[in-house]
């Protein structure tokens, strides 16, 4: 009987992973244009009536609680450009059975924000940011590095932590920055993520031919830092070393080089109601028709496990580039 009440309480999908993760869109627009995620001239946004509202998010995300989600992470786009999100953050903070409510931002507005998003309930923060040069930072991202700083020592002082700082690696752009963004990390106590290109979308392609293999990185650190082998809890897909004599973890989150598809537990709903069941493919499930056609709460969850018997084995970044053709800012990465 116990055994049959687990399986009525959880998201297990054809290949046996057990889905306990969201990650959720709460827009598609951006006040920055990172070159890799979204076009300069991009305007082509979801229209605000299709945006799913705070309590449509709240039914979807009580509805995935209880079919045994434990994570909730909030991401866009730029998650701080959608009105009142520290609202949102606390609903979701307050629904039975999750556990762990986090949130990706580039920081921009986080030193506005940062208290009112902490005592919503949001615990740990992920930060993009890819240089520390601010003429570099702006090819980038269009944006001023300045901004994306006091938003992190604003997240500090809020009490946030850990920190982490999410740097893409690009081979010609940013690959000769490793070195100080690890100086950066240990000085400001933050842990430190590299990530692999992925081809999301034409700007994700585009940004491919810049494409750099993780552990190139990996050796070249390692001839000037000891790294240990290191854990961390909620790591997720990066893998972890530890920088002797210090306290800062880096993660490697390498999807091309060495994919981690058979342990992906996650599923990621657009701020249209898509539900995507896969980063790199496009099997998805609208869940906003229903939602707005009052669906019940029974068959709400009924409609959840049928998404989750569409999730494909995994990604195919390498084989088939092509096949993704949103940008990575309508699914939050
Ligand atoms: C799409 S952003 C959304 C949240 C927030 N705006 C931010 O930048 O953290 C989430 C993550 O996706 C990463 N990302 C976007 N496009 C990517 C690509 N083509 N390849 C690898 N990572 C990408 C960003 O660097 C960021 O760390
Ligand atoms: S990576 Fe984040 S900050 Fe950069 S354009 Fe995409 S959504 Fe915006």
């Amino acid at each position: 009987m116990k055994q049959a009440d687990d399986q009525q309480s959880t998201l297990i999908d054809p290949f046996g992973r057990r889905i306990e993760y969201v990650r959720l869109s709460v827009t598609d627009q951006c006040d920055l244009r990172c070159f890799y995620c979204m076009p300069d001239d991009y305007r082509d946004f979801e229209e605000p009536e299709h945006w799913l509202s705070f309590p449509e998010i709240e039914r979807v995300i009580r509805a995935f609680t209880e079919l045994g989600t434990r994570r909730v992470r909030l991401t866009g786009g730029e998650p701080l450009l959608r009105r009142n999100l520290p609202d949102l953050a606390r609903r979701l903070a307050s629904l039975p059975g999750l556990e762990d409510l986090s949130l990706s931002t580039n920081a921009t507005r986080l030193a506005k924000q940062a208290g009112a998003l902490h005592d919503s309930g949001i615990t740990r923060i992920n930060v993009s940011l890819d240089s520390l040069q601010s003429d570099r930072f702006k090819n980038i991202t269009k944006g001023k590095l300045d901004k994306t700083l006091d938003g992190l020592m604003a997240a500090r002082r809020a009490g946030f932590h850990p920190i982490k700082i999410n740097m893409v690696v690009m081979k010609g752009i940013n690959d000769d920055e490793v070195e100080d963004m690890v100086d950066f990390c240990i000085e400001h106590d933050f842990t430190l993520r590299f990530i692999e290109t992925m081809p999301v979308g034409d700007t994700g392609r585009n940004a491919s031919q810049h494409y750099i293999d993780l552990e190139e990185i990996r050796s070249r650190l390692a001839r000037r830092f000891e790294l240990l082998p290191g854990m961390m809890p909620g790591g997720g897909p990066a893998r972890y070393v530890q920088v002797a004599g210090t306290q800062l973890r880096i993660g490697f989150i390498t999807p091309i080089s060495r994919h981690f598809c058979e342990t992906c537990n996650r599923v990621r709903l657009a701020v249209d109601g898509t539900l995507y069941m896969c980063l790199g493919q496009e099997h998805s499930l609208s869940l906003r028709p229903l939602l707005r056609q009052g669906i019940s709460d029974e068959d709400l969850r009924l409609t959840l496990r049928e998404a989750i018997a569409l999730k494909p084995e995994r990604h195919e970044f390498r084989d088939k580039p092509e096949q993704v053709v949103r940008f990575m800012s309508k699914t939050g990465g």
